[in-house]
């Protein structure tokens, strides 16, 4: 386990000593049962003071994270009786664990489901609204036709042909870009990855929003990035915040998911997208900004990408097209200019020398067809069926005190509970009936705030929707209950 300590950072060394340790007990990348090093260990080790950390070990047994056994150590959330029965007086050695890693964060552990779960947790599209069968017959034909296609690389930067029909795809968005502008990567998460590997190094400054992607603060945490968080309105960022923090702090990359923003659903305004790129400009720094799902419009049109406005190649903009297409092919398109892009280019070469040939030329007949701009307008369709469906269920069955906001678009809907609820705790209880979503915890790079959730309306289906739903506001129910039975000032 490594911890990565910001002296000149605002919050206190304890506090981020809790966080990073919050942070590998939520990704699973410390088990339940792992020992903790002593306060001795770690205070050496991080060249802290013993005060500093037994402040931030007695904050992690307050949240029940961890507990410390007279005479046998600290443990990840470990029943005390395992312990206490082990044959021997020394706790278990593990030596894996005495290998350091540099890996502070990964939100992992919630691509595990088991069978028979209603995944309100992913932000996927049902795969029954996904050209499936054509790309299927795609990649049959491909390989009898060429079955040499596995016997070569593809181009680092890309196919040609798929970027030119991507820079195509992108006019409707008003993205000004060429084959020569676009670099196909493995899906969107190694546009953020390879970005992130090119500008990013330990204390470098990267603006988030909060809440936002949880992948991508994984990504910027792992290369020790001191991140810095702007909250979200109903038009986007709050730019007065983003403001001071750019001037006081000169960030490298601010990060931004402005059209159907994961996981709240809003939309940055115009203005607002005018204004980000301004402050861009005057600190010259880099706007990554990421839109897996603008397609995705249930009322009107959403503004133009940023990038539409960028005269002077401060934005790098990423096109997934896992959501809307076929997510195990993996493909996202980056636009970025100038040097930046020969840096990425050069960035990709070294993490993979291309993504695959053959799901590069699968997708390509379906983006260069009427099929693509049907296909769309067909999700757009369905997923707004779903989306009000799944408002109407919260309006009929969730208790008093419960709001959420109205997605105009994409996939999620933010869901706030009173304050004293945890979602962690929540998710427990709804994985025991079959039922999972992401707490909202997941999606805050610093204070991590516990009364949110995400829910997903797209991969399931109706049915499947109105059973999770409906279950998932019965242990709302319950818990609201539970609070009132117990509490006499409730
Ligand atoms: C905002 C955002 N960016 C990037 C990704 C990564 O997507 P992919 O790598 O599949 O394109 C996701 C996936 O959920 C996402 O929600």
């Amino acid at each position: 386990m490594h911890i990565e300590i910001q002296r000149k950072s605002e919050t206190s060394l304890s506090k981020q000593i809790f966080q990073s340790i919050v942070d590998h007990i939520r990704s699973g990348l410390l088990r339940e049962g792992s020992q903790l090093p002593s306060v001795r260990e770690l205070s050496k080790k991080l060249e802290v003071s013993f005060v500093t950390v037994v402040k931030a070990y007695k904050e992690l047994e307050k949240e029940n994270f961890i507990i410390s056994i007279q005479g046998k150590g600290t443990f990840v959330n470990i029943d005390e009786s395992d312990v206490s029965n082990s044959k021997t007086d020394e706790p278990p050695f593990n030596w894996q664990l005495s290998i350091q890693d540099y890996l502070p964060r990964a939100q992992f552990s919630r691509f595990h489901h088991v069978q028979g779960e209603i995944q309100l947790s992913s932000s996927m599209i049902d795969p029954g609204l996904l050209p499936n069968q054509y790309l299927e017959k795609e990649i049959h034909k491909m390989l009898s036709e060429n079955p040499r296609i596995l016997s070569r690389y593809s181009e680092i930067q890309g196919e040609y042909k798929l970027r030119e029909a991507m820079s195509n795809y992108l006019k409707q968005f008003d993205v000004p870009t060429t084959p020569e502008n676009l670099l196909v990567t493995n899906g969107s998460q190694q546009g953020i990855d390879l970005i992130a590997r090119t500008f990013i190094g330990p204390n470098d400054v990267v603006i988030m929003e909060s809440p936002t992607y949880p992948g991508a603060i994984d990504i910027f945490r792992g290369r020790g990035a001191t991140i810095l968080t702007v909250p979200v309105d109903s038009d986007g960022m709050n730019l007065n915040i983003l403001q001071n923090l750019c001037d006081k702090y000169k960030p490298k990359i601010i990060y931004t998911i402005p059209t159907f923003h994961n996981p709240t659903g809003v939309v940055m305004s115009h203005k607002r997208r005018r204004q980000i790129l301004e402050i861009a400009k005057s600190i010259q720094c880099i706007i990554v900004e990421d839109d897996p799902w603008s397609e995705i419009y249930f009322d009107k049109k959403p503004p133009a990408p940023i990038k539409s406005m960028d005269n002077y190649g401060h934005v790098i903009y990423l096109k997934g097209l896992s959501k809307t297409l076929a997510p195990s092919c993996r493909i996202g398109i980056l636009s970025a200019s100038g040097s930046i892009f020969n840096r990425l280019l050069a960035a990709k070469s070294n993490a993979d020398l291309g993504s695959p040939l053959l799901t590069q030329k699968s997708l390509l007949p379906f983006i260069t067809s009427k099929k693509m701009i049907d296909h769309m307008k067909k999700l757009r369709t369905a997923l707004k069926v779903r989306r009000d469906l799944s408002l109407e269920l919260l309006s009929q069955y969730s208790p008093d005190g419960i709001t959420w906001m109205v997605p105009k678009g994409g996939l999620n809907i933010w869901i706030t509970l009173p304050n004293w609820m945890d979602t962690n705790q929540l998710l427990i209880e709804a994985k025991k009936n079959l039922v999972s979503f992401l707490p909202g915890s997941a999606c805050f790079p610093v204070e991590h705030e516990k009364c949110h959730l995400r829910l997903s309306f797209s991969f399931m289906s109706e049915l499947q929707l109105q059973q999770g739903i409906k279950t998932l506001c019965m242990i709302f129910n319950a818990e609201i209950s539970s609070k009132k039975n117990n509490s006499p000032y409730f």
